[in-house]
């Protein structure tokens, strides 16, 4: 068999790990691989390379992706899509491997509905594929944002302020949510929620005068009501660019004007999707790249690999994607006993 691969939407670490997986547990069986290029547009502007063994070398540990990464989408227009299955044809791909969240698997999704052989494998830092217990990078990503936290409680315990730390996620709260557990916030504001300020500087006011200084974690997905930002700049999918509006520094506006207290902010953003996956995130990625290649060679086409628990399987696309999975009710009621 031929497989091609592509990795799709915002990298993350543990993309070339799964990449890797594919390629080696490909080749034990006799198969060959090659990589399209930038996600989909590799595939609608047939950009390719080969992924050969020796390509795959060492990439357990590396982040970003070899294939590189878009958040194309060719099935907007009718010339495009045909354009993907012109490219399948021409490469004589028999299984095409697909690596993304939810934007990438519903492109796969109508790849699959057009006749097109395809497995998807779940990944984003934001942790929000309904059917998969957890998605490779949002370890690796939240462990980076737990680091910053670290950082910025000896510059808030030094100066005695309050900083707000602005953390990527988009409409799901999950790396605020893990930032502000792990990391011990004092308050932790998450799209799942209807923003309080009032509860907002109740918290702060409270860890300052009882220790000094305050933590915030704010989700970039928080909304704070009509004002300023993004200007509604969106990509290929149609999200809205999350980050240009700036949460985090209007936090740090509110909290400084209602209360007095010095503050600042940081916005973390793209430095939260760099750097070596780690531990939990080699082994996901790996362990869902070679079920995506035994699924593909089982003709189980359609479905993507997932992890339920500890046991890596096949659904269906259908199943495993849709609405986004955000924080539970339980998660929250957790986050909230540890908040000042
Ligand atoms: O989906 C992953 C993610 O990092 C989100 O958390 C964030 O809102 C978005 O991508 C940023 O996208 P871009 O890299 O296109 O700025």
């Amino acid at each position: 068999m031929r497989f091609g691969v592509l990795t799709g939407g915002g990298d993350c670490p543990g993309l070339n790990p799964a990449i890797r997986a594919i390629v080696l547990r490909a080749a034990r069986s006799g198969h060959e691989s090659i990589g399209f290029l930038d996600g989909w547009k590799g595939l609608r502007d047939d950009l390719s390379r080969p992924l050969r063994t020796a390509d795959v070398e060492g990439l357990f540990s590396r982040g970003g992706t070899i294939l590189g990464s878009s958040r194309t989408n060719p099935f907007t227009k009718e010339a495009e899509s045909a354009k993907v299955l012109e490219t399948l044809a021409r490469h004589r791909i028999d299984a095409l491997i697909a690596i993304g969240g939810d934007d990438t698997l519903t492109a796969a999704r109508e790849l699959y509905r057009r006749g097109g052989h395809v497995v998807g494998v779940p990944k984003t830092m934001d942790n929000d594929v309904s059917g998969t217990d957890w998605t490779f990078g949002f370890h690796s990503a939240t462990a980076v944002a737990v680091d910053a936290l670290e950082r910025l409680r000896d510059t808030a315990g030094s100066h005695h302020r309050a900083i707000v730390l602005e953390v990527m996620g988009r409409h799901a709260g999950w790396v605020a949510l893990a930032t502000g557990l792990a990391g011990g916030a004092d308050a932790t504001l998450l799209p799942e929620e209807r923003y309080d300020e009032e509860a907002l500087l109740a918290h702060v006011t409270s860890a300052v005068r009882a220790r000094g200084y305050a933590l915030v974690v704010a989700s970039e997905g928080i909304d704070l009501g009509p004002r300023r930002g993004s200007a509604g700049r969106k990509d290929d999918f149609g999200h809205e660019l999350l980050r240009e509006r700036q949460v985090g520094a209007e936090l740090a506006r509110r909290i400084e004007q209602r209360t007095g207290i010095e503050t600042r902010s940081a916005q973390i953003g793209h430095i939260q999707r760099g750097g070596p996956p780690e531990l939990f995130d080699r082994i996901l990625a790996t362990r869902l790249g070679a079920c995506a290649v035994d699924l593909a060679l089982a003709g189980r086409f359609g479905e993507v690999a997932v992890l339920h628990g500890a046991v890596v399987e096949g659904i269906s696309l259908d199943r495993a994607i849709g609405s986004p999975k955000v924080v539970t009710p339980d998660w929250i009621d957790l986050l909230h006993t540890f908040e000042a």
